[in-house]
C-alpha cells in the first residue's frame, strides 16, 4: 500500500513526481505530499486527501522549483490520514527526508530509544521514527547516508521500499526495499524511482527492480550499485527491458478505468492464451508448466493460496482441476494459511495466484509452503513481481495494467490461466480424451467472442438493473458449482465500490440461514444457466420467489423457464460448464460498476481500500 515516487537529474522534478502520484493512486489515496530540491532549499507540501488536493494545496504556497523530489500517496497504518502524518517526514535536523512504502514493526520501541536521546516526533507515524534513527546513526557513527540506512535498517523489524535525500549530498537518493516492491527507472544521467514502473515509462524502458533485502545508492553521473542491506555484499543489478506502453494506463475515453478494464476482457483473455493454446495441433504450451510436467502432474495435492478477487479465481480452479485433471485441490487464504501451521508435504504443489505479485500475505504463504519443501507455482499479472520471482515457476496472466482497485479482467484472465494448466495437466494424467481435449480448446477460443456479445448486448439492460436496486441496503448472490465462485465475486464486487452490504452464497445453502434474510426489499443475484445444476437453482429461484425476493437472475441465451420467474434475466451465450464463469461475471461486474456510479461512488478508488496490500 503507499505509492512512492522520485526523481533526480536534469528535468524539473515536479512535474515528474506530481503524475506519477497520480499513477500511483490506486495503491493508497488518503493522503499525499512532495518533497523538492531547488538547489538550496528543501521544500515539502503534503495534504491529508488525493494527489488533485496536493496540487491545489502547493499552488502558491509551495515553490514547485528543482531537480529532485521524492512524493507519497498514502494508505494509513500508524496514524490517522491527516496533513502531519502524511509523507514525505523530515528528520530532526531538516536535513534529511524520506517517504516509505512499508510498517515498521518495532517502532515503538526504537521510538523509545530515540527519546531517551533527544528526538522529538511531530507525528504518529513509524517513517518518522526511521529517518531519524538514520539521522542518528550518520551522527554517532560518523557515517554518509548510505551506510546510515543500512545500519538503521538492520535494526528494523518490517516490511518497506523507502527512498532518503540528505540535502547535504543532492546529487543521490538512497532507496531500499524489504517486502515492499520498488523500481529504479534509469534515463541519461537521471533516475527515476516508484513502487511500479508506471510513473516512468513515458522517459525510459530500462528498469532496475531491487530485491528483498537490497538496496542501493543512486547517483548522477555513476552507475547503480546495489548491494545487500543484511551483510553490505554487492549484487549485480539486472536491468529490465519494460513492456508496458503509456496507453495502458490511461483511460482511454472511458470514464473510470475499471469501465476501461471490464470492457478489455475480450482482448485480454485473447492475450492470455494466446502463443499457449493451439487450437488447430490440439497442444498447449507453458514453459513454466512443461518444464516442471512431472513434479506438477503427480503432486499429491495442489493447494491454492490467495486474497480476495484471486482467492475466488482459485475456487473455481478448484472446480477444474479437481474435474479434468483428478488432482486433488484445496483453497486457503493466504493470512489464514500462513498463520496456521498447515500441513504441507514436499510433494505438494502450491499456486499463489495474485494480480499485483505484490500481495503480503500470499507471499508470505508462498514462503512458508518454500520452507517445507513445496513446488510454488506463481499466476500472476505484474512481470517481475515479488511472488514472480519468489516462485518456483509460474504462468504471467497477460492482462495489461490493472489500475481500479476492483478487480475485473485479473479474475478472468486468472481463471484462463488455470483452465489452461488443468486441461495441460489432465492430457499428461490421461484424464481427458483427446476430443474433450481439443473442445474444450475450442469452446475456450470461443470465449473472447461471447464476452464481446455479453457487453453489447447487456449493459444498457444491466444499468435499468442497476437504476432500480441502486438503494437497497443489502443483497445476496447465489449460484452452484463453477458459479459459486462467481456469486462469492459478485457480492465483493458490489460491496467494495458501491459500500452495500451483498453476501454470496452456494445457492444451496440459502435454505440453512440467509433465506431469513430474504422479502419483498431484498434483490437476489441468480446465476441459472442451462449446464450446472439448472433445475435445482430453478427450485431456489422459486423458494425466493415465494418469499417475495426480487430476482435478478443470469441465464443462458433463449432461457423461458426461469424468464417467468424473475423480476429481469441478463442473458448470457452459451458455453461449457467449467467455462460459465468467464461469461457470468461480466453482468456483475457491469452490475456494481453501474450502481457505484450512479451512487456517485469513487469506482476507481473505493473508500479505505488500495490495489496492492503489502502490508499484513
Ligand atoms: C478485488 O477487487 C480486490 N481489489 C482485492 O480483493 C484483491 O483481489 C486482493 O487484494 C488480492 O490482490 P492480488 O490479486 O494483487 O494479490
Amino acid at each position: 500500500m503507499c505509492g512512492i515516487v522520485g526523481y533526480i537529474g536534469h528535468r524539473e522534478a515536479y512535474p515528474i513526481v506530481i503524475k506519477g502520484l497520480h499513477r500511483l493512486e490506486y495503491r493508497g489515496y488518503d493522503s499525499a505530499g512532495i518533497a523538492l530540491f531547488d538547489g538550496k532549499e528543501l521544500n515539502l507540501c503534503k495534504t491529508k486527501g488525493k494527489v488533485a488536493d496536493l496540487e491545489t494545496k502547493f499552488n502558491g504556497t509551495t515553490s514547485t522549483a528543482g531537480n529532485v523530489g521524492i512524493g507519497h500517496t498514502r494508505w494509513a497504518t500508524h496514524g490517522v490520514p491527516n496533513d502531519v502524518n502524511s509523507h514525505p517526514h523530515y528528520s530532526n535536523s531538516g536535513n534529511l527526508v524520506i517517504i516509505h512504502n512499508g510498517i515498521i514493526e518495532n517502532y515503538s520501541s526504537l521510538k523509545k530509544e530515540l527519546k531517551k536521546r533527544g528526538y522529538s516526533f511531530e507525528s504518529d507515524t513509524d517513517t518518522e521514527v526511521l529517518v531519524n534513527l538514520i539521522e542518528d546513526v550518520m551522527i554517532n557513527e560518523d557515517v554518509m547516508l548510505g551506510k546510515a540506512v543500512q545500519i538503521a535498517l538492520n535494526q528494523t523489524i518490517g516490511a518497506y521500499a523507502i527512498t532518503v535525500f540528505d540535502k547535504r549530498k543532492p546529487n543521490e537518493l538512497v532507496v531500499a526495499r524489504l517486502g515492499s516492491p520498488l523500481a529504479i527507472g534509469i534515463g541519461e544521467n537521471e533516475f527515476f524511482i516508484a513502487s511500479d514502473a508506471s510513473p516512468f515509462i513515458e522517459f525510459t524502458n530500462n528498469a532496475i527492480y531491487l530485491e528483498d533485502g537490497e538496496m542501493a545508492v543512486v547517483r548522477l553521473g555513476k552507475e547503480i550499485k546495489v548491494r545487500k542491506i543484511h551483510d553490505d555484499s554487492f549484487v549485480d543489478p539486472y536491468v529490465q527491458q519494460l513492456q508496458m506502453n503509456l496507453e495502458q494506463i490511461e483511460k482511454g475515453g472511458y470514464e473510470h478505468f475499471m469501465l476501461k478494464e471490464i470492457y478489455e476482457q475480450p482482448n485480454a483473455i485473447t492475450d492470455t492464451y494466446r502463443g499457449r493454446m493451439l487450437v488447430d495441433e490440439g497442444i498447449i504450451r507453458m514453459a513454466g508448466v512443461d518444464d516442471n510436467i512431472e513434479r506438477i502432474a503427480n503432486a499429491k495435492r495442489i493447494i491454492i493460496v490467495a486474497c480476495g478477487t484471486s482467492w475466488h479465481a482459485g475456487l473455481v480452479a478448484e472446480y477444474i482441476f479437481e474435474d479434468l485433471a483428478r488432482i486433488p485441490v484445496e483453497v486457503e487464504y493466504a493470512s489464514e494459511f500462513r498463520y496456521r501451521n498447515p500441513v504441507i508435504y514436499e510433494n505438494d504443489v502450491v499456486i499463489a495466484i495474485s494480480q499485483s505479485g505484490e500481495t503480503a500475505d500470499t507471499m508470505a504463504a508462498i514462503k512458508l509452503a518454500k520452507e517445507k519443501g513445496a513446488f510454488v507455482f506463481g499466476v500472476c499479472n505484474v512481470v517481475g513481481s515479488s511472488i514472480s520471482r519468489e516462485s518456483h515457476a509460474g504462468a504471467y496472466t497477460h492482462a495489461g495494467p490493472e489500475i481500479g482497485v476492483a478487480s475485473t479482467k485479473a479474475f478472468t484472465t486468472q481463471i484462463t490461466v488455470l483452465t489452461l494448466m488443468a486441461l495441460k495437466l489432465a492430457k499428461h494424467r490421461g484424464t481427458i480424451s483427446d476430443s474433450g481435449f481439443r473442445y474444450h480448446l475450442q469452446q475456450l477460443e470461443a470465449i473472447p467472442t461471447k464476452i464481446s456479445k455479453v457487453l453489447e448486448t447487456t449493459n444498457e439492460h444491466i444499468k435499468e438493473i442497476a437504476f432500480k436496486y441502486k438503494e437497497a441496503p443489502n443483497c445476496l448472490y447465489l449460484g452452484r458449482g463453477y458459479n459459486f465462485p462467481v456469486a462469492l465475486e459478485g457480492a465483493l464486487k458490489l460491496k467494495e465500490i458501491s459500500y452495500i452490504h451483498a453476501e454470496g452464497y452456494p445457492a444451496a445453502e440459502m435454505k440453512h440461514g440467509p433465506i431469513a434474510l430474504i422479502d419483498e426489499q431484498m434483490p437476489v443475484v441468480v446465476i441459472a444457466t442451462k449446464v450446472g445444476h439448472y433445475d435445482k437453482v430453478v427450485s431456489n429461484i422459486q423458494e425466493i420467489k415465494s418469499r417475495k425476493g426480487k430476482i435478478i437472475a443470469v441465464v443462458t441465451e433463449g432461457d423461458e423457464a426461469v424468464k417467468e420467474l424473475a423480476d429481469f434475466v441478463i442473458e448470457v451465450p452459451d458455453t461449457i460448464e467449467s467455462l460459465t464463469p468467464l461469461l457470468t461475471t461480466i453482468p456483475m461486474q457491469l452490475l456494481s460498476y453501474h450502481i457505484a456510479v450512479m451512487l456517485e461512488k469513487n469506482v476507481d478508488q473505493p473508500r479505505n481500500l488500495a490495489k496492492s496490500v503489502t502490508v499484513e
